[in-house]
C-alpha cells in the first residue's frame, strides 16, 4: 500500500483525491489546504485523512510514501523540490514547472534522489486520446499531415497563469504523445481583452520535423465551449470532439490523392471521399488512469507516460511560445501606438 498526501482542495484536488481514496493501491494519509473553508470541506468528506494547512507539515510526515500537488502553477516548482529532497514520490499538476530551467532542475534531482516523478497531463488517459494513438500507431491515417485543435470556452480567467499556460499543455502533451516528433519552430500570438498583459486568446502554431504542422486555437472568450481536434493524414482524417458523448471519434476515409509528378497532367487534386468510421471509445475516468499508472510506475511495472522528461518538452514549447506571443503583443502594440500618433496629428 503506497501512502499518499495531497495539497491544494480548490477545484481539482477533490478529484484527484477522489481517485486516490478509491484506488486499491492507495492509502490517502493526509491532505493539506491553505484555505480553511475548503479544509472543512475536505474533513467532511474524509474523516480518516489528516487535515493540515501547511504543506510542508505534510511533506515532512515520514507515514507519507507520494505526494501529490494540485495548487497553483507559481508553487509547483518549491513543493515539488521539497518533497523530492524528502524522499517522497510526486505527482504534479500541469504544467510541470513555469520554466524550462525549473522543469531541468526537477527532472535531475528525481533522477538523483532516486523518485518518481509524474506529471498528470490527464487527457493521456483518456479513452478518445488512447485511441487516436492506437489508430496513428497502425498507420491507418497515413503520414501525419496536420492537428488543429480548438480548446475554447467562455473562461474559466485564471488569476495566475494565461489561456497559453492553461489550455496549451492539454494538447501540447496529446500531440508529443501521438506524433512523437521534434518541433522546429514556434509561432504565437494573441490579444489581452480583460486583463493587461494576460492574453485571454492565444493562436500557436508549431512546425514539426516531419513536416507535420500543428495549430492551436485557445480562448478564454468564445460564447461556447468547443473541444475539437483534428488529425489530417495522407490516407484518412481524423475528428476527436471531446464533447460528443456518442461519437467522440471519427474517421473519415477521405482525403487527397497525389499522383507522382511524372504522371500529373494538371495540378487539380483527387479528392476521395468515402465512409465514416467511429470507434467505441472507453468511457471511464482519465484520472483513475492516472493514478493506477502512478501506483505501477512507483512500483516498477510501468514506464511513465507522463514523467518528468515528456513534461520539460511541454514547459520548453510553452516557454518559446511565451517569447514569440509577448513579441507579437509588443508588436502589435507599437503599430497601433504608432497609428493612434498620425490620427492625433491630422486630427481624425
Ligand atoms: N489535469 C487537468 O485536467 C487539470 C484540470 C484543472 C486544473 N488542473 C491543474 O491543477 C492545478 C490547480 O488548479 P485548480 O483549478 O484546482 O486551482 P485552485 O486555485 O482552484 O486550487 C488550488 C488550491 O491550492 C491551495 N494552495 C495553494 N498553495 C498552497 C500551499 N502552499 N499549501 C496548501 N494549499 C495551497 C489553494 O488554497 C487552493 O485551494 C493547476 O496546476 C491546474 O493547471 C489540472
Amino acid at each position: 500500500m503506497i501512502r499518499v498526501g495531497l495539497i491544494g482542495y480548490g477545484y481539482w484536488g477533490p478529484n484527484l483525491l477522489r481517485n486516490f481514496a478509491l484506488a486499491p493501491q492507495f492509502q490517502v494519509v493526509a491532505l493539506a489546504e491553505r484555505k480553511l473553508e475548503s479544509r472543512h470541506n475536505a474533513s467532511r468528506n474524509y474523516s480518516a485523512v489528516d487535515v493540515l494547512e501547511d504543506a510542508s507539515e505534510l511533506i515532512a510526515r515520514s507515514d507519507i510514501d507520494a505526494v501529490v500537488i494540485a495548487t497553483p502553477l507559481e508553487t509547483h516548482f518549491t513543493l515539488t523540490r521539497e518533497a523530492l529532497n524528502r524522499g517522497k514520490h510526486v505527482l504534479v499538476e500541469k504544467p510541470i514547472s513555469a520554466s524550462t530551467a525549473e522543469a531541468e532542475e526537477l527532472v535531475a534531482l528525481a533522477r538523483r534522489v532516486d523518485r518518481v516523478l509524474m506529471v498528470d497531463h490527464t487527457f493521456l488517459f483518456t479513452g478518445a486520446v488512447r485511441a487516436i494513438r492506437d489508430v496513428a500507431k497502425s498507420g491507418a491515417l497515413g503520414k501525419i499531415c496536420y492537428f488543429d485543435s480548438m480548446r475554447v470556452n467562455l473562461g474559466l480567467f485564471q488569476p495566475d497563469v494565461n489561456c497559453l499556460w492553461d489550455l496549451a499543455p492539454h494538447d501540447l502533451s496529446v500531440i508529443d504523445y501521438v506524433l512523437q516528433d521534434e518541433i522546429v519552430a514556434v509561432e504565437a500570438s494573441g490579444y489581452c481583452h480583460v486583463n493587461h498583459n494576460m492574453p485571454d486568446m492565444v493562436y500557436l502554431t508549431l512546425h514539426y520535423a516531419s513536416d507535420a504542422i500543428a495549430h492551436l486555437n485557445l480562448s478564454w472568450m468564445s460564447p461556447v465551449k468547443v473541444r475539437r481536434f483534428a488529425i489530417g493524414g495522407t490516407r484518412q482524417m481524423l475528428i476527436w470532439d471531446d464533447l460528443d458523448h456518442d461519437q467522440k471519434i471519427r474517421i473519415y476515409n477521405t482525403g487527397i490523392e497525389f499522383h507522382p509528378d511524372s504522371e500529373r497532367v494538371t495540378i487539380i487534386p483527387q479528392y476521395r471521399i468515402g465512409d465514416i468510421y467511429s470507434p467505441r471509445v472507453p468511457q471511464q475516468e482519465a484520472l483513475a488512469g492516472v493514478v493506477e499508472h502512478f501506483a505501477n510506475v512507483i512500483s516498477g511495472k510501468e514506464r511513465s507516460i507522463m514523467d518528468g522528461e515528456s513534461a520539460l518538452k511541454v514547459v520548453r514549447v510553452l516557454e518559446q511560445a511565451q517569447k514569440r506571443l509577448e513579441a507579437s503583443l509588443a508588436a502589435v502594440a507599437a503599430r497601433r501606438e504608432s497609428r493612434h500618433a498620425i490620427d492625433r496629428k491630422t486630427g481624425t
